[in-house]
């Protein structure tokens, strides 16, 4: 048996973007979520996305840093990002109507069985990056530290719930599937056997099965267009909830460059990801 990972859940994901209002517009407008705090001259905008998740657009700006924090640590928001949002599995007939309703294109996939099928929804945002609204089985048992709760957004807004997965590309896929579990800690669930494609459960075990349950994932590929012309991110900027210690110890005795500041801790990979582990709320 492996240790338990100091994962916790999914906290949060940082796009980069070429223009800020369209971005706060569309995360407005067709996602409902609630602006934050944003700031132009930095480049920044920063939505709430549930009680534990956020979502936050970088706008890069010449010899100038979105986050001072991250700057030594050359942090960019995530280029062409396939990234999804749990819903509830009512909600997505509606929610192609509503997609329809904003002129946004989607293509649907079933993702599950003929006997227990899980239909899926793949669109993209003004920027490239991939987005796929996913039905999650509120009752299902295997439960993430911060259970998604029915979300409360505007009549035109997608009733998301809360950011299920995050997908990122690796060039070097081979070490990536040993780094991963050694250098942070994540858990290896599976991979699939016909691409390079591995599967981390965002909590203390991995899980056989993501289909239906609430918990978050992270998927990480070679560089490929996966379903529905989605691309796993580069340079991504992913914020998760962590026993931040136990991952210190493990990105110390990799020797990653990393920051520790008030408790949360951001590491540079090797393939320009910037992974913050932030402490439990
Ligand atoms: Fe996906």
């Amino acid at each position: 048996m492996a240790m338990p990972s100091p994962l916790l859940d999914l906290a949060g994901i940082t796009l980069e973007v070429n223009h800020l209002p369209r971005g706060i517009r569309f995360y407005t407008q067709v996602l409902g979520l609630e602006l934050l705090h944003q700031d132009g001259a930095q480049g920044v905008a920063h939505f709430r996305v549930n009680g534990a998740q956020t979502l936050t657009l970088w706008k890069p700006v010449t010899r100038q840093a979105n986050d001072p924090r991250l700057a030594p640590l050359r942090a960019r928001g995530a280029s062409h990002l396939h990234y999804a949002w749990q819903i509830q599995p009512d909600d997505l007939d509606r929610s192609k109507a509503l997609l329809d309703e904003q002129g946004i294109p989607w293509t649907e996939i079933d993702l599950g069985t003929p006997e227990r099928p899980d239909p899926t929804v793949y669109f993209f945002d003004p920027f490239g990056h991939g987005l796929e609204l996913r039905g999650v089985d509120l009752s299902d048992e295997r439960q993430p530290t911060y259970p998604p709760v029915p979300a409360r957004r505007p009549a035109h807004a997608l009733p998301v719930m809360g950011l299920r997965e995050v997908a990122l590309a690796f060039s070097d896929y081979a070490a990536m599937k040993a780094r991963l579990p050694r250098a942070y800690g994540f858990a290896y669930a599976k991979e699939q056997p016909d691409r390079d494609f591995a599967q981390f459960t965002l909590g203390p075990a991995p899980e056989p099965d993501g289909n239906g349950t609430p918990r978050r994932w992270l998927y990480a590929w070679d560089p490929q267009v996966g379903l529905a012309d989605m691309f796993g991110g580069d340079h991504a900027l992913v914020q998760f909830y962590a026993d931040v210690a136990e991952v210190l110890a493990l990105v110390r005795a990799e020797g990653l460059p990393h920051v520790l500041e008030e408790g949360r801790l951001a590491v540079r990979d090797p393939e320009g990801h910037v992974f913050e582990f932030l402490p439990p709320l």
